[in-house]
């Protein structure tokens, strides 16, 4: 446990670069914020481009440095064949990649499908992280070869909401969800995101006993009730969310950004945390029922990277 921490706290990183999605807004602007201030190369994925330029304006004025490196990548999470583009232009720019930050997500919006063929939540939330990791992983295991052992790292911002799943937790049989409420598909994509940490871990996380080269450390981050754009449909489908925004109960963005921060980039995240599922702010959370459900972390993983497969957005010869 860490409650001391704070964006003072972290190392230099200078000379390290992360990307992060859905950089622009709420919880990961401040993240971006916090990497900035201490000297990274950081990367916005980004749907909207004037977002992302007003963004990035405002960040080189808080940091007071109009030529701070951060970047936008247009990436929406919406249309898969963009996250692939957005892998690319990243890799034809940077040849490293010390950290992963999967942010961007939205919550309770009215029922929508992609192009793709997958609802909104899904693929927002998880099927386009799940291709952006997947896409970028030689870089990120070539990265990690290169530095010392828990320098790189991938985390994937989830919700408590997890634990609020329905049914089997991931409905194979029926992923959209499209009889059910906004709340479950969000619940459910939220716990997508604990389970791809905790497959990513057993395929490139620290093994328990000696400390391996090329190890990348990762984790899964709920940031606490934060006051953001994202619950702006929550409140106003649900009694419960109106009623903790009118009281205040969020956490401002720049609280909510510590959790991914210490996760991302802190010398005092531990190796044996790797894998885990953290909550506010920088401790180890618990995971329990489908979290903990080895055979589901798997089967989500190889469902997806079939369905990307199939729908030619990963090479056929290539398998992680
Ligand atoms: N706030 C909370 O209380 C809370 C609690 C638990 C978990 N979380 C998690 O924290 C993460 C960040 O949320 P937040 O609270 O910071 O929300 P936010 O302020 O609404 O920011 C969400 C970000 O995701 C981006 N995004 C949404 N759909 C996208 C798409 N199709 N393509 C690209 N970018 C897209 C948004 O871009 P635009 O600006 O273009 O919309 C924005 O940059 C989410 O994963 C959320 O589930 C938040």
């Amino acid at each position: 446990m860490c409650t001391s921490f704070s964006v003072n706290s972290l190392p230099d990183l200078t000379g390290r670069i992360y990307l992060i999605t859905g950089g622009n807004a709420g919880i990961g602007y401040e993240t971006v914020y916090g990497l900035a201030s201490k000297g990274a190369t950081v990367y916005i994925c980004a749907r909207s481009e004037q977002k992302a330029t007003t963004a990035i304006t405002s960040l080189r004025e808080r940091l007071q440095n109009p030529n701070a490196p951060i970047h936008y990548l247009h990436m929406d999470n919406m249309d898969l064949y963009s996250v692939t583009a957005a892998a690319n232009d990243f890799l034809s720019k940077e040849s490293s990649l010390h950290g992963l930050v999967l942010n961007a997500g939205i919550m309770c919006t009215p029922w929508e499908e992609s192009a793709d063929g997958y609802e909104a939540h899904w693929q927002t939330n998880y099927v386009a992280h799940y291709l952006l990791t997947y896409l970028l992983l030689p870089t990120i295991r070539a990265t990690a070869l290169a530095c010392e052992p828990g320098v790189v790292r991938i985390v994937e911002l989830t919700s408590g909401a997890w634990q609020l799943a329905k049914g089997p937790g991931i409905w194979f049989d029926q992923i959209s969800l499209a009889k059910y409420e906004p709340l479950d598909r969000y619940c459910q994509s939220k716990l997508a995101n604990v389970l791809h940490i905790k497959e990513l871990q057993k395929r490139i996380g620290p093994k328990s006993g000696d400390i391996e080269e090329g190890e990348v450390w990762v984790a899964s981050v709920h940031p606490g009730l934060v006051e953001t754009g994202l619950s702006a449909n929550y409140a106003t489908t649900s009694v419960l969310g109106r009623t903790l925004l009118r009281m205040g109960m969020g956490a401002t963005p720049d609280k909510g950004a510590l959790g991914p921060l210490f996760a991302i980039a802190s010398n005092d995240f531990k190796r044996d945390w790797s894998g885990s599922y953290m909550v506010p702010t920088a401790k180890k959370g618990w995971t329990w029922r489908w979290a903990n459900d080895k055979d589901l972390q798997e089967k989500l993983w190889k469902w997806t990277e079939d369905q990307l497969r199939w729908k030619g957005f990963l090479s056929n010869s290539v398998r992680l």
